[in-house]
């Protein structure tokens, strides 16, 4: 049998892609007239990351596109993920825009396009620069000006070049854990008095589609963090809470930018931070809808002296990724296909703009990375998107979070998503086996063959 029957086959002109993002990956945090970040600030903060270590160096990006995008073509991707540092752009915020921080991603894209990857690029992938927070970061309404005031100034200089556009990568981790939970920079623990956060997050993204839109951009989407929401059992008490931090995770963010409108049981926590307009803002045409995809999280009602209402449970009886994340790939199909019956016409194209796993496997004596585990991840995942593929959803493509390992946030180094691995003493790239295999899935499919 020929090997290539082991992968799924994806429609004609179907998109495999890999996805970074600007902290994550780039390091040279103070070099080109680069503004401190919100990162910068909660990674200096003692105990805040898991090793202690920041996004200072990361993967070296900044001064390793060449390879880094030779690695991509290597593996035959067709587009990448990547984000732009707005602190590159504009170093406090606001005013005119830094030249040197465009001239980097004038250097990204064109590499990227003479390499055959289309950039799809997201504008706010969490480091909002230091000065904006200390107005008052995504709590202060003002500081979605400031963000539509850099996505024109990205529009008017790489809209020419871009493919996709990616206003705000998931809103929902970004307010919930940076200031309701206080695990993610600023690092607020707010609670409910967040939701400011999540709306102006969400304004942020209406706004910045506008702009591009105006700028000349082609394609705007979102990328969202979606996770099926399990009750812990049959309970009243645990069914009605899951539905309600189903609201609260999915809900709060794919109903306003598709429909318009919360959903229904946070319609009161919005009164009084929705202006007049602000809605019709937010539901701007989506040329593609991203989901990010890991795992289905397991919801409670939470004991009476509990600070939230909910808590959550492990999903037991699934295997699990060296994070303790559930590999539930069937949870991925059936969320896309519900997706798709809910919101039919209301829903764009979806692109996978994130789905990985975290495996820390490091090179053997010989310098082999047999990662196994994460190419039988990544297999089942895009075997489930194909699934629903068939099942009628309109699925155009599937990035791997992430091309390398690198900086995962409040777990700095500690947890490896990347198809090569990243020595971070030498910063030398090690391809893993799954780097191979998925060389070998873009290689199998039809428009290959
Ligand atoms: C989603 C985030 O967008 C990305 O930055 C992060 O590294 C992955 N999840 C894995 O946690």
């Amino acid at each position: 049998m020929s090997p290539t029957h082991d992968f799924p086959l994806l429609p004609p002109g179907f998109r495999f892609g890999t996805s970074t993002a600007s902290y994550q990956v780039e390091g040279a945090v103070a070099e080109d007239g680069r503004g401190p970040s919100i990162w910068d600030t909660f990674a200096a903060e003692p105990g805040r990351i898991a090793d202690g270590s920041s996004g200072e160096v990361a993967c070296d990006h900044y001064h390793r596109v060449d390879e880094d995008v030779a690695l991509m073509k290597e593996l035959g991707t067709g587009g990448y993920r990547f984000s732009i540092a707005w602190p590159r752009i504009q170093p406090t915020g606001r005013g005119p825009a830094n030249e040197k921080g465009l001239a980097f991603y004038d250097r990204l894209i064109d590499t990227l396009l003479d390499n055959g990857q289309q950039p799809m690029v997201t504008l706010y992938h969490w480091d909002l620069p230091q000065a904006l927070e200390d107005d008052g970061g995504w709590l202060n309404r003002d500081t979605v000006d400031r963000f539509a005031d850099y996505a024109a100034i990205v529009g008017e200089r790489f809209a020419d070049r871009v493919e996709h556009w990616i206003p705000v990568n998931e809103p929902n981790v970004a307010s919930v854990l940076g200031y309701g939970m206080g695990t993610h920079a600023p690092g607020k623990a707010l609670l409910f008095d967040c939701l400011p956060a999540a709306h102006h997050l969400l304004l942020a993204h209406g706004r910045a589609a506008i702009e591009l839109r105006n700028a000349g951009a082609q394609s705007i989407g979102c990328a969202n963090n979606h996770a099926p929401i399990w009750p812990a059992s049959d309970d009243d008490a645990d069914v009605g809470m899951s539905k309600i931090f189903d609201a609260l995770w999915n809900g709060m963010f794919l109903e306003p930018m598709l429909l318009g409108r919360y959903p229904a049981d946070l319609v009161p926590l919005f009164d009084e931070i929705t202006h007049d307009g602000d809605l019709a803002t937010i539901r701007q045409p989506l040329d593609f809808y991203g989901v990010n995809y890991y795992n289905p999280m397991k919801v409670a009602a939470a004991g009476e002296d509990s600070e939230v209402p909910f808590e959550f449970l492990d999903v037991v009886g699934y295997p699990t990724t060296d994070f303790g994340w559930p590999i539930v790939p069937d949870a991925l199909r059936e969320w896309l296909v519900m997706f798709r019956a809910r919101f039919r016409a209301a829903l764009p194209p979806i692109y996978i703009t994130e789905s990985g796993c975290s495996y820390n496997t490091g090179p053997d004596e010989f310098g082999v990375v047999d990662d196994q585990a994460r190419i039988d991840y990544l297999r089942s995942h895009v075997n489930a998107v194909s699934e629903a593929i068939t099942r009628g959803v309109d699925v155009r493509g599937y990035y791997c979070w992430s091309l390398m390992d690198n900086f995962e946030w409040a777990e700095g180094y500690t947890q490896r998503f990347g198809l090569v691995h990243v020595d971070y003493d030498t910063l030398e790239r090690t391809r893993k086996n799954s780097f191979h295999w998925y060389a070998d899935l873009i290689a199998a499919q039809p428009q290959h063959l």
